[in-house]
């Protein structure tokens, strides 16, 4: 049996049980391969699919480091810059110390990944900056990247409550409701909005 990697420490910025299990189930129910994460924080939803989805070939995870901060995110995240430099090296030791091939480490904000990205995924989470403004930015980004069967999932998507200090009509929120494809909120503890851009039915 393959060895699960430990799982870095839990904390209230992390996607809850029923969310992670939500998206490894559609992961390994349509067998896909190539997940982008916009999002790292301290890596728990990309060891936590890694160690749950054995279909998955290459997990690229994208979160920017320190000196990148003011030239990629709007509103920021909350997160001090060395906090964010010590979830990076943590991730780093970890993926160094278990060999993890499959994942891909970037440190870099979501637009400048984008700028630069030639690769196409099956699965691409949207859990960064969650304003508005940056969260409709990396679904116009993902759509250009994603697969046929391909989904997108926005993290957060809940009706009424705030994010990140952001009433619902200046967050991500809004996004996913003017978001006119094929699409399903799934009301678990933080929302899912799951979206399948390409599907015909
Ligand atoms: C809620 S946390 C992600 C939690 C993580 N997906 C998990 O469940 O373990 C949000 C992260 O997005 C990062 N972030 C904010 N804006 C970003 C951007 N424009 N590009 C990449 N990462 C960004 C923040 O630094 C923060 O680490």
């Amino acid at each position: 049996m393959e060895e699960k990697i430990p799982l870095p420490k839990r904390d209230g910025n992390n996607m809850q049980k029923d969310d992670l299990e939500i998206i490894s189930g559609i992961i390994n129910e349509n067998k896909f391969e190539d997940i982008l994460e916009i999002g790292t924080y301290n890596g728990y939803s990309a060891i936590f699919l890694i160690n749950n989805c054995k279909t998955i070939k290459n997990f690229v995870t994208v979160d920017y480091i320190p000196k990148d901060r003011k030239r990629t995110t709007l509103k920021g995240s909350g997160f001090s810059p060395e906090e964010i430099e010590n979830f990076s090296n943590k991730l780093s030791e970890l993926k160094k110390k278990y060999n993890i091939k499959k994942l891909e480490i970037r440190t870099e904000g979501s637009n400048n990944f984008f700028k630069d990205n030639k690769k196409t995924f099956d699965v691409i989470i949207i859990d960064g900056d969650h304003s508005y403004e940056q969260s409709k930015r990396d679904l116009e980004n993902a759509l250009k990247v994603i697969r046929k069967r391909g989904v997108i999932i926005m993290h957060d998507i809940r009706d009424s409550s705030y994010v990140q200090n952001l009433p619902p009509e200046e967050n991500c929120t809004r996004t996913f409701k003017e978001c006119k494809l094929k699409k399903e909120l799934k009301k678990t503890s933080l929302g899912l909005g799951i979206i399948w851009p390409k599907s015909q039915n």
